[in-house]
């Protein structure tokens, strides 16, 4: 029995986490899983109507499940930094979830902006340190609203931060890289960073990726990109790329552009990942208010956030048939990826996976 603590959270978070956990349990009902699943309501309405953003009695009690599964966070009543800072980090912290994993994928049918690119080029995942860097909140600010104001906001890294971080990515290379999914020569795990110019920060990531890589991981290729270079790269030449482990910053910055290539945030995913805790999944779309109550968004990308779910929940033929069904649906169906102009409504975008779950043979 998989316990799933959801969050449905804000704006249009609520319809497609409706629409994923319709087709969880129709994959459950198909490959007979159990799983019980309990909902919480942390979002910008009850920070509104309470003050309380996820309060430390919730995270204890978000320790006690298998997964999370959420929707989004992000209300426009509310001022930048509280939800994300109050609820999303704070679980991601609390809970240690020290890996930001997110695929790169271009599913079939899907347009990319990539001009001569398919799925065969645009093909690979991020692998993203998910509780250091700028993100720990090491700084201040002196002499505020004054010509002289000074803000200081630090990246932090200590080497068993990035020693773990970069172990779960040699790891995942082993196991997902692209020679083992028959498609490339070797599995190569490739460096992004700025050595050029943060010459402690990533120094000290790439001298323990080269010792951790020359020590336990001789089978897999080692390669370093600068993260400015990346970004070209990841436009030009996506197919050079088969597993890419950076920081949380520059892995925040370029898994957004990494997701407009893969046909927008309709169909982005990501797990935050504690391999030895408690992990959340979630589309990294956002809550789009503007969309929100008009069933015009797309589930997709919750979608495929619990066939994610399902993977490291170890329901592997279950996740492959969400990601399929999900494939056929881009392939046949869908008329474009975007809010408004899918030619079906949310409710019957879930609908199409999960019948395609259903008729699996
Ligand atoms: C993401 C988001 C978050 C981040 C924000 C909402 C705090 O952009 O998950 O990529 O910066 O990590
Ligand atoms: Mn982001």
């Amino acid at each position: 029995m998989h316990k799933i603590a959801v969050i449905p959270g804000d704006g249009t978070g609520p319809e497609v986490i409706a629409e994923a956990m319709k087709v969880l349990n129709a994959t459950s009902v198909k490959f007979g899983f159990k799983y019980e699943s309990v909902k919480f309501d942390f979002g910008g309405e009850r920070y509104m109507r309470t003050g309380e953003t996820l309060p430390d009695s919730s995270i204890q009690e978000l320790r006690g499940f298998d997964a999370i599964l959420l929707g989004a966070i992000g209300h426009p009543d509310v001022a930048p930094g509280i939800l994300e800072k109050g609820i999303l980090l704070k679980a991601r912290f609390e809970l240690d979830q020290y890996i930001n994993l997110r695929p790169v994928r271009l599913y079939p049918g899907v347009e990319t902006p990539l001009k001569n690119k398919g799925p065969n080029e645009i093909d690979y995942c991020v692998i993203r340190e998910n509780t250091g860097d700028q993100y720990t909140g090491v700084g201040g600010v002196t002499m505020k609203g004054t010509p002289h104001e000074v803000a200081i906001q630090t990246a932090v890294y200590n080497r068993h931060q990035v020693d773990r971080c970069l172990k779960y990515a040699f790891e995942y290379t082993r196991k997902y890289g692209k020679k083992t999914r028959g498609k490339g020569e070797y599995n190569t795990l490739a460096l992004v960073g700025k050595t050029n110019v943060l010459t402690y920060l990533y120094d000290l990531w790439n001298r323990a990726f080269h010792e951790m890589g020359q020590k336990e991981y001789p089978d897999i290729r080692r390669e370093y990109y600068h993260v400015d270079a990346t970004c070209m790269w990841m436009v030009k030449n996506p197919e050079w790329f088969d597993v890419l482990v950076t920081g949380n910053m520059f892995g925040d910055i370029i898994t957004d552009l990494g997701a407009i290539t893969q046909g927008g945030m309709g169909l982005a995913a990501g797990g935050n990942i504690n391999p030895e805790g408690v992990s959340m999944f979630e589309p990294i779309g956002g809550s789009a208010p503007k969309y929100t109550g008009k069933g015009v968004i797309n589930p997709l990308a919750a979608i495929c956030a619990v066939a994610m779910m399902l993977e490291t929940l170890g329901e592997q033929t279950a996740a492959v048939a969400i990601e399929e069904s999900v494939k056929f649906v881009t392939a046949n169906k869908l008329k474009s990826m975007d809010a408004g102009r899918m030619g079906y409504s949310t409710t019957e975008v879930g609908d199409l996976v999960a019948q395609c779950v259903t008729d699996r043979k």
